[in-house]
């Protein structure tokens, strides 16, 4: 079941400092990683989570600077976990009511609700993206960033994410991070183009950044 679990809406309530005037101070990457949050999911489910601590600075920055908007575009960010991907975004400009970040752990959906002031946060399933994302959003993305580790899935399930993301981002394809050698993906099977966009050392395990388009 899906829900938003916070959104940006006219009137809605935000944070105040004790002046009195809303707290836009967005935490930084150490804040926001909550590594101890990141551990126990882990712990409860390894293939779900696909690494034991949240994303590097050094690859959150790669990410960033592979992922372009347009004014009138969102950037959807599927398995955000606690936030470090997201938290980079916004801190290179992404305005946050253009961020949109879809997580199926509704403990870690909670913890980005409460962090990513001003993003909307869906906490729901990336394989059903037509169905959980509003609709002004559907075919308005400029960027698509996987962070759900889709290697460790059958081909027939890394296709449902797949197809699910080519539903709301039409021939946009996505980037997706992996700390693989090779490519995370069978992408010839999945009809796509791919190519390794950016590498860093700087990450446990080092993490490479993978853009996949559609063939055609
Ligand atoms: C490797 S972690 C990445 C977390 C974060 N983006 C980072 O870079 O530190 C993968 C995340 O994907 C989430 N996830 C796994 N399957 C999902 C699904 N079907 N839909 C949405 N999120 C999912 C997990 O709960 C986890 O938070």
């Amino acid at each position: 079941m899906q829900h938003v679990v916070s959104q940006t809406r006219e009137g809605e309530r935000t944070s105040t400092d004790s002046a009195g005037t809303p707290d836009q101070k967005a935490p930084d990457h150490k804040t926001i990683s909550n590594p101890l949050l990141f551990l126990k999911r882990w712990v409860a489910n390894p293939l779900q989570m696909g690494s034991i601590v949240p994303s590097s600075a050094s690859l959150c920055e790669r990410i960033v600077r592979q992922t372009h908007w347009s004014a009138s575009e969102y950037v959807l960010e599927l398995g955000a976990g606690t936030g470090v991907v997201s938290r980079a975004l916004l801190a290179a400009g992404l305005p946050a009511d253009r961020l949109i970040v879809c997580e199926i752990v509704p403990e870690m959906a909670k913890h980005l609700a409460q962090s990513l002031r001003g993003a909307r946060v869906i906490e729901g399933d990336a394989r059903d993206l037509p169905r959980v994302l509003p609709a002004n959003i559907q075919g308005n993305i400029g960027t698509v960033i996987c962070g759900i580790p889709l290697v460790l899935l059958p081909v027939a399930e890394q296709a449902r994410f797949i197809d699910s993301i080519e539903a709301v981002a039409p021939g946009r394809g996505f980037l997706h991070f992996t700390y693989c050698v090779t490519s995370p993906l069978p992408w010839k099977k999945h009809g796509l183009v791919a190519k390794r966009e950016e590498w860093t050392p700087l990450n446990f395990p080092p993490a490479s950044v993978w853009r996949y388009t559609p063939a055609r």
